[in-house]
């Protein structure tokens, strides 16, 4: 699919790549093999990524401590050191805890540009984050840019979605908050502009996209996926946006 894509077409691509953990969900075996084979995978279809971006696009790769490390020095060698903008820490409020570690409760997503001219909404409405009385001293002496507030930090908290949530579950197990795509999508892609995800799931990305005005393409190997993503594509169609978060 990336393949078939034109040079320089697409203004956001963000993926929640396959984070090599072993584990076997309902729907999709998180396995590429050994750390190498996995970066080995990887690499061409990061290639492929930096070739289909505008010029003025970002580039936003979701995964875990079992990559990051790795994933981070393919993607400096492919972007380019001096391209890399954030290492966002997603902080969530559920920890699977080994009796002998530390809980691991955040995800990694690296932002990366083609060059120093890259698309940023800094009047994003999903982006800033409120002065607060009981900041650290110190903080509040923080340069703002903005009266309306400061552009977010790079750790955000948002709460990952329970197996049970009633609000956006749809039945795929690695389901992302729609709250994380917004920040991304509106801070990082202009009106009309195209978003793509090569590795969607149950079209997280997608339906944000298509609740703020973006274009979008989608596609994951998994057919449960696609059928998943374009029903919830209908029901934006029909209902728009669906949650409080406007
Ligand atoms: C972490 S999940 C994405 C979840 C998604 N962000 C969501 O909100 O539902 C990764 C996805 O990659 C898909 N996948 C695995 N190998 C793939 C491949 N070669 N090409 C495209 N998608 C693939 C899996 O089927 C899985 O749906």
């Amino acid at each position: 699919m990336l393949q078939k894509l034109e040079d320089e077409s697409i203004d956001l691509i963000y993926n929640d790549i396959l984070y090599n953990t072993g584990k076997k969900y309902d729907d999709f075996i998180d396995n590429l093999g050994s750390i190498s084979e996995a970066v080995q995978w990887y690499s061409p279809r990061l290639f492929e990524m930096k070739r289909v971006l505008k010029p003025t696009g970002l580039l936003y790769i979701h995964c875990d401590c079992n990559l990051s490390h790795y994933i981070k020095i393919a993607l400096d060698k492919i972007f380019g050191e001096a391209n890399f903008r954030n290492e966002i820490i997603w902080w969530y409020n559920s920890a699977p805890r080994k009796k002998k570690d530390f809980g691991k409760r955040h995800d990694t997503i690296f932002r990366y540009s083609k060059s120093d001219n890259y698309y940023f909404n800094e009047n994003s409405q999903y982006i800033r984050q409120e002065y607060s009385k009981t900041a650290p001293r110190g903080y509040e002496k923080e340069k703002y840019y903005d009266s309306r507030g400061k552009i977010m930090d790079d750790v955000w908290r948002i709460n990952i979605l329970g197996q049970n949530d009633k609000t956006e579950r749809v039945g795929y197990s690695t389901q992302k908050p729609k709250e994380l795509l917004y920040k991304i999508i509106d801070s990082s892609c202009p009106a009309n502009g195209i978003v793509a995800d090569f590795f969607c799931g149950s079209g997280t990305t997608c339906v944000v996209a298509k609740e703020l005005g973006r274009q979008y393409i989608g596609c994951d190997i998994n057919e449960k996926a696609v059928k998943i993503t374009v029903d919830r594509l209908k029901e934006v169609e029909t209902y728009g946006k669906t949650d409080s978060n406007s």
